[in-house]
This record gives C-alpha cells, structure tokens and sequence, in this order.
C-alpha cells in the first residue's frame, strides 16, 4: 500500500469588524498606546459584539476555507475545533458549526488545548488520514476571548481579541504537506494561565463572579519564559523529525502573544526577522486562532510561494505547545 500524506488543501479566517484600539483601552484602564505597543506589540484587536458567538465566526473562517480548497459540504468527513471559549460546554460547537454547513451527521468534536489548539488539531487531522481512517477533514481554531477577559484588569485586558481560522485537509495534495511534528504538555504549571471558575473544580457561583474567577488569571512574567523554551523545543523537534535544520526555514508562524516573545525565538532558532509573519499588531492574541488566521493571511498575501517549508509553533494554557513543519508544493 502506498504511504499515505496529509495537505492542507485550503485555509480561511474571521475577525470581527469592531476594532478596539489601545487607545480606546486608554479610557477603560490605567494604560496607554506607548505601553501596549512596545511592552506587547499589540495595536488593535477585534471585539465580537455581544450576538455573536464561536460558532458565528467558526462558520464563517471554515466557509471561506471550503471555498479556497473548493470543498463542497458532501466532501467533508469531520470536524475538529480547538478552543477554551466554546458557545456552550455542551452541546460541543463543531457540531454546531457542522450543522450551519450543511454538513451530513459527520463526526466532530471539540478539543482544549490553549493556544496550541490548532496545532493540535493539525497533528490530529495527520493521524486520521495517514492512517486511512479519513480523507478531508476541517480543522479550526476559533475563540470569543472577549467573552473571558476581565476588562478591569490593565494586565490582561490590553492582550486579548476574538477570531477564527480554518484549514481543510485532505489525502491528496498539491498544497501543505503536514510533516514533523513535536507536541507536549506539563499540567504542573497549569495554575499560571487559567479561568478558575469553569469547569466541575470550582462551578461558577455568584461569589466566583464577585472574585472575578469566571475571568482569565494569568502569571504574565512566568509564562513569558516558558513560551520562548516550549516555541523553541517545539520547533526545533519538529524540524529535526522532518530531517530538517532552522537553515532550512523559509518562514516561522508562531502564535502571536506577544512581540517580544516572537523576537525572542526568532533569535534562539537563528531566524532572521524577514522570515517570521508577525500580525499581533492587527489582532492581538486570539489564542487558537492566532495561527490559522497568520497562516491564511501569510498564503493569500504572497508571503508564503510554492516550494516554501513553513514552521508552525504554538504554546498555551495547560501548559501546552507543538510545532509542525508544513512544506508547499512547488505548483499551487
Ligand atoms: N498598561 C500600563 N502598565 C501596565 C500594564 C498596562 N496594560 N500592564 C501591566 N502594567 C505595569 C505593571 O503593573 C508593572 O508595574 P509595576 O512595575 O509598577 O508593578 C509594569 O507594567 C511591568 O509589568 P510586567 O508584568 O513586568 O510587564 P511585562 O514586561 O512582563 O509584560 C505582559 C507583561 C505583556 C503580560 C507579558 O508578561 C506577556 O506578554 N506575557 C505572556 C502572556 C502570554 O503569552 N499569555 C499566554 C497565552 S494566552 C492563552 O493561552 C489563552
């Protein structure tokens, strides 16, 4: 039996059209646009408004990635959504998403794995269909941070905006050909980045609101350093399992939470800065979404040409991180 491959056949994203600027910030918290944008290179970040929900902008990043890989509904056979703000615990809103599609009864699920979630997804679409069990797949990472964020708190609130991105994969290419990959976690730092109040540990009480626990707690600094080492291992180790070096690399996307911490391992993997795609500046963190949406823009501005081998690298609440080679046919 021939080997069996794994491509991104077609990609898409959504933001929202309200802007929220650092300015605008500036009247909510103590905080200012000199701040913002040289302590986090962030400049602007999308805002959903109160209606709309993952789903809505889930949809709408997997339509468009449908129609870019010329996917029709009947040619879909899963869906897999990464996320830490779905619309509901249950009902998960893949299916959700599946249903607005028009998709027919094909299995879907969510998945949380912080902002690694569409790495995670990627390394999972790999595995069904280099294993024969699939053949198109759509992955997506979407997120109504908004939704979670504390906008009291000038330490997080200047960080976060909403978005979603969508990949098909499918068996045959031309397109992105999923290779090395490396992925990991380590729950024993889980307490730096979490939401206390969510889940069956903590249930949200009128006092959990009243702490603001049902909101984003996060140990900024600590985090910080352990991105740059969980970006760097994780690429690193992709590479290395796709018989590749950094010298190799035409372009690293890396998830987009804080300027420095992209400079920072630009630097360890001896990228030069021309070879990193940087658009925090536009959007902020969207966690899960950050990826997919640099990748899609990265593919449909020109940055990414055929022949190109791209290093994706992600790492989140869990803590989690992974990191995927992805190397373009020369024909498109
Ligand atoms: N405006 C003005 N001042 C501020 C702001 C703000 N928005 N936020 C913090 N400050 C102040 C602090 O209070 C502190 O003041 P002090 O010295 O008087 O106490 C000072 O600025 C420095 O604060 P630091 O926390 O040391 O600033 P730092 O340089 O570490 O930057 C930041 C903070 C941007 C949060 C950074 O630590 C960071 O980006 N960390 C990683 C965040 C991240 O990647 N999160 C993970 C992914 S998200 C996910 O998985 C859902």
């Amino acid at each position: 039996m021939n080997e069996r491959h794994a491509y991104i056949k077609g990609t898409g994203h959504f933001a929202p059209e309200p802007v929220l600027t650092n300015d605008d910030l500036s009247k909510m918290v103590d905080t200012n646009d000199e701040w913002i944008t040289s302590r986090t290179g962030i400049k602007q970040r999308h805002i959903a408004p109160d209606d709309m929900a993952n789903s809505d902008m889930s949809y709408e990043a997997a339509l468009r990635a449908m129609k870019d890989a010329g996917w029709k509904p009947e040619d879909v056979q899963a869906v897999f959504l990464g996320t830490v703000t779905p619309d509901y615990s249950f009902p998960n809103t893949a299916a959700l998403v599946a249903d607005r599609l028009g998709l027919s009864r094909v299995p879907c699920y969510d998945f949380e794995a912080g902002c690694s979630g569409f790495i995670y997804g990627l390394i999972q679409a790999k595995a069904f269909i280099t294993s024969g069990l699939l053949d198109r797949v759509i992955v997506i990472g979407a997120e109504k941070l908004s939704s979670i964020t504390d906008w009291e708190d000038r330490n997080t609130c200047v960080l976060f905006g909403d978005g979603a991105g969508a990949a098909c994969i499918g068996s045959e290419g031309p397109g992105g050909l999923l290779g090395g990959f490396h992925w990991g976690s380590d729950g024993s730092l889980g307490h730096l980045l979490d939401q206390p109040a969510s889940g069956s540990r903590q249930p949200i009480t009128h006092e959990a609101i009243n702490n603001k626990d049902d909101k984003i707690h996060m140990a900024g600094g600590e985090i910080m350093k352990s991105a740059v080492r969980a970006m760097r291992d994780s690429a690193l180790k992709a590479l290395e399992e796709d018989g590749l070096t950094y010298k190799d690399v035409n372009l690293l996307i890396s998830h987009q939470a804080n300027v420095r911490i992209i400079e920072s391992t630009a630097r360890v993997l001896r990228l030069e800065w021309k070879d990193v795609y940087v658009n925090i500046d536009q959007y902020g963190n969207t966690s899960s979404a950050s990826i997919p949406i640099a990748m899609d823009e990265a593919l449909h501005n020109g940055t990414i040409k055929p022949g190109f081998k791209v290093v994706l690298a992600a790492f989140g609440a869990g803590l989690t991180w992974g990191g995927i080679v992805v190397r373009w046919s020369d024909e498109s």
